[in-house]
């Protein structure tokens, strides 16, 4: 048991490295919560700070989940849990991630939306399902432009395909479950953006470069 806590806090430890703060204090000396859509991710990091910026911080994002929930795996080789077990702390340790990344102890609880960091989680627990849903994603970017709606879709297409069995197997009732939680989380990150959306306000271009919130 004193394990399995420690890990989990190694895995919310994981998800509050803050890497669009840090990266935008290092290298442009600016906190990017004061710029764009003022969120701490990946996204914003591409709109304010360029591609570059963008692909690193999406990149560590995805990497802090992914790892995270792989510290499930690193349990079951140490013989803390069992086989069965993996899947549940895969997604224990993953959404515990992503709570570091919405809430960071490290940047004043103030983090971003978790899209980057629950893909890495979906792809260290089903790779197949997740490379559907960048594809997803990236269909309704381009197609709309919208980064939020691409990411609400694409989290929502997630549990659905999962019931559909798009794959031909019966999924795990645990994941399913588990993906309609985290679309009711990305959800709730978005509200803002949701509100934008509706109201046709939603900003629309990916790059605006340092413009102040
Ligand atoms: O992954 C976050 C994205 O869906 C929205 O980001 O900066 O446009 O609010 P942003």
């Amino acid at each position: 048991v004193l394990i399995i806590c420690a890990t989990t806090l190694v895995a919310y430890l994981l998800g509050s490295i803050p890497s669009a703060v840090w990266y935008g204090q290092a290298f442009f000396g600016l906190d990017i919560r004061n710029y764009g859509s003022g969120n701490a991710g990946a996204t914003n990091t591409f709109r304010v700070l360029g591609k570059r910026a963008g692909t690193i911080v999406m990149l560590l994002d995805v990497l802090k989940g992914y790892t995270a929930a792989i510290l499930s795996t690193i349990l079951w080789y140490a013989d803390v849990i069992t086989i069965n077990e993996i899947l549940t702390f895969k997604i224990v340790f993953g959404l515990v991630a992503v709570i570091g990344h919405l809430y960071p102890v490290f940047a004043n609880f103030k983090g971003g939306k978790g899209v980057a960091t629950l893909l890495g989680m979906m792809l260290a627990t089903h790779p197949e399902m997740a490379a559907v849903c960048i594809g997803i994603f990236l269909l309704v970017v381009i197609a709309s432009q919208y980064v939020s709606l691409g990411s609400i879709l694409a989290a929502l297409a997630f549990p659905v395909l999962l019931l559909l069995q798009i794959f031909g197997q019966k999924e795990n009732p645990l994941l399913i479950v588990f993906g309609f939680i985290v679309f009711l989380l990305v959800v709730f990150t978005h509200q803002k953006n949701i509100g934008r959306l509706l109201r046709g306000e939603e900003s629309r271009t990916i790059l605006i470069r340092f413009r102040k919130k």
